[in-house]
């Protein structure tokens, strides 16, 4: 049976290390110069119905380095659900590509997605997760860290797609995780209770002390841009800066997905700091699709 990635939770712990295995390997390939063709000749539709920088050209990069082919359906192409139902878009797509990766405002629709398509469906995020960056993320982590068993993460911001994922991560993996969202914007329930490593919180400085890696989204995410000006306002003492970062543990690092919103969730010095691996982290995506291309075309 075909394997889909719709959620942190399709995974389990073993398989979860087994993609950052495969992700160190492509990744130490990569840098070396060897050739690693193995999905050679196989194709990737890529559907976005909101905008990308780093999912887009990750994925497709990546599918270039492994041998393959990706198609970019974007906002104005594929319009699943409006020009044809979304089963009828998986049953077509199907038929002549090997994998699908979606980037879609509902949740469900990737689902439907998966459910009628008999190849493999990614999420590249939706409204309720965004898995490959945090699978991207817990395995830039370990890299940092030498593991996750013994780091204390600090999400402030948005419970939003990046959060949820991570509180899956830490409901699978075991790894503390503290989040401080304003009054009302706090993650998924569900998962919240699937968890039980997370303290969640509406202090920023309660999350932030004593934490290794301070982690942090964009206050108003895609499709929120109606919001974002009272968001401001509601988020501003979740904003990652130096002096709150004081409270931190000393060789803290300080992560966020991007974009940022420089001046808002987090400051231009803390960015730019020599705590930041934001850069590193986004070049993990490369490495961490390919990865999970390969993986689930083995399934
Ligand atoms: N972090 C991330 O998914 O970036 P894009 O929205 O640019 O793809
Ligand atoms: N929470 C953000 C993540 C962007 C990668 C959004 O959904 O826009």
């Amino acid at each position: 049976m075909k394997s889909d990635f719709i959620s942190i939770f399709n995974l389990t712990k073993q398989e979860i290390f087994e993609i950052f295995e495969l992700t160190k390997k492509l990744k130490e390939s990569q840098k070396k110069g060897i050739q690693h063709k193995m999905l050679k000749d196989k194709t990737l539709a890529m559907i976005f119905e909101k905008p990308s920088l780093r999912t887009r050209v990750t994925f497709e990069t990546g599918m270039t380095q492994l041998g393959g082919h990706a198609i970019y359906l974007g906002p104005g192409d594929a319009k699943i659900g409006a020009r044809e139902t979304v089963a009828d878009a998986g049953k077509n797509l199907s038929r002549w590509v090997d994998l699908i990766m979606a980037r879609v405002f509902v949740h469900k629709t990737v689902e439907d997605l998966a459910k009628s398509a008999t190849i493999p469906v990614i999420n590249g995020l939706c409204d309720l997760e965004h898995p490959c960056q945090i699978m991207c993320d817990l395995f830039t982590i370990i890299e940092k860290k030498g593991s996750l068993d013994t780091v204390v993460i600090a999400y402030l911001g948005d419970g939003n797609n990046v959060c949820n994922s991570f509180i899956a991560g830490s409901a699978l993996l075991g790894f503390q995780l503290n989040i401080a969202t304003p009054k009302g914007y706090e993650p998924n329930k569900e998962y919240l209770a699937k968890s039980k490593t997370v303290a969640l919180v509406n202090d920023p400085k309660k999350a932030v002390t004593h934490a290794d890696i301070v982690y942090t989204d964009v206050w108003a995410s895609m499709g929120q841009e109606t919001e974002a000006e009272a968001r401001k306002e509601i988020f501003k003492p979740f904003q990652v800066n130096s002096q709150l970062l004081e409270l931190a543990n000393k060789n803290y690092l300080v992560m966020h997905c991007l974009p940022a919103h420089r001046g808002e969730e987090i400051t231009d010095e803390v960015i730019e700091g020599k705590h930041s691996i934001v850069f590193d982290q986004a070049e993990n995506r490369l490495h961490i699709q390919k990865a999970i291309m390969v993986w689930l075309l083995k399934q």
